[in-house]
């Protein structure tokens, strides 16, 4: 088998964390072709937009895509962000942040928790206003029953799959009595087809200060939009920060999975890019094409480089972003 991988460089940082994953990907022992397609102001600047459709389409044709960063041109008129005109597009509702304990002193010990945050609709549904001479703002919250199933779903076989025994179902359903009051009811039925998964329900305010508290007892959270935009930040934070955090987004027949940073354009070229988030990214698409082992190999020669010291200035080692990546690299050779 051969996986037809897109990698979407972008701006900033981006190509040289996209680069250091495409050189460990290469050290397993998969197939994979790579094709490079345009995205963000570089591609603005190129073709007129931040997200050709050639880009969408090369996704579509491929068996996953990999996704750098993005720099947001301040009060470009017409510019749009890519990032959220390529969920859409692509109809990736499920946003994944797994979030692990690392051996490293900014990590807090005994945390593996799952945020799965619904990314299509909610808060960010994009319908707003202004009324009354522009003193009045309105957004509207849209969520659907359609919206709330799969993304309750994709947490509940996500859980199955991975032997976790809960979930929590994060809402604040006792003041937004319509709209997270239909998440939570779709949410009980959902659940009574996982018998063997304990529901728990949680008001997005208590799981931001649990989060903080006792992260230890959370294995899987879901959650709509905002709430997960916001709780999911606040989560990687236990577990080191933006230069390790990762995510997925997954839709029904395409994935595109990406570090959470941006593209620190300060560091261009510094060889400063700590590129472990991106190899976390690449690492949930191997689990997404089911190459568990493979994914595994790739995190653990990742940690071990971290236990080792082996690692950019920001986790507090001295090795520029090619030297991590060919570290890494080595210890994926040796671990036969
Ligand atoms: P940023 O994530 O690029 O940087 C925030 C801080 O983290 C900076 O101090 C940076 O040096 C550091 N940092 C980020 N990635 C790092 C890495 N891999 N290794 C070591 N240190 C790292 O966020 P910022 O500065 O707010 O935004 C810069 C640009 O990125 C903006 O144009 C913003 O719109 C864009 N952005 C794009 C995102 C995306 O493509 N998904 C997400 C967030 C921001
Ligand atoms: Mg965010």
């Amino acid at each position: 088998m051969t996986y037809h991988i897109t990698l979407l460089p972008g701006d900033g940082i981006g190509p040289e964390v996209i680069a250091a994953a495409e050189t460990v990907l290469r050290a397993l022992p998969l197939e994979f072709t790579f094709t490079r397609a345009e995205i963000g102001f570089s591609a603005y600047e190129r073709l007129g937009t931040p997200l050709p459709e050639a880009t969408l389409e090369a996704i579509r044709n491929s068996h996953a895509a990999l996704f750098g960063a993005v720099t947001t041109p301040p009060n470009l008129p017409g510019y749009f962000s890519p990032v959220v005109r390529m969920r859409q597009a692509l109809d990736l509702y499920a946003n994944l942040r797994p979030n692990r304990s690392l051996p490293h002193p900014s990590s807090r010990p005994g945390i593996d928790l799952v945020i799965v945050r619904e990314n299509t609709e909610g808060l960010y549904s994009g319908i707003e206003r202004l009324e009354d001479d522009g003193n009045r703002a309105i957004t509207e919250r849209v969520i659907t029953r359609r919206g709330s199933e799969r993304i309750l779903r994709k947490a509940f076989d996500l859980a199955r799959q991975t032997g976790r025994t809960r979930v929590h179902v994060v809402h604040k359903a006792n003041v937004l009595r319509q709209t997270c009051g239909l998440f939570r009811r779709v949410a009980l039925e959902v659940a009574a087809e996982y018998p063997e998964i304990e529901m728990l329900e949680m008001l997005v305010d208590t799981c931001a200060m649990e989060l903080i508290r006792a992260p230890e007892q959370l294995q899987v959270i879901v959650t709509t939009n905002l709430f997960g935009d916001i709780l999911s930040d606040e989560a990687c934070m236990l577990v080191g920060g933006l230069g390790v955090a990762a995510s997925g987004n997954i839709g029904t027949d395409a994935a595109v999975f990406e570090p959470v940073h941006g593209s620190a354009p300060p560091l261009v070229g510094t060889g400063k890019a700590n590129p472990t988030a991106t190899f976390f990214a690449a690492a949930m698409m191997l689990e997404y094409l089911g190459e568990t082992e493979s994914a595994i190999r790739l995190r653990k020669a990742v940690e071990a480089c971290i236990a080792a010291g082996q690692t950019t200035p920001d986790l507090g080692g001295a090795l520029t972003t090619s030297e991590m990546t060919e570290a890494v690299k080595c210890r994926i050779q040796n671990d036969e």
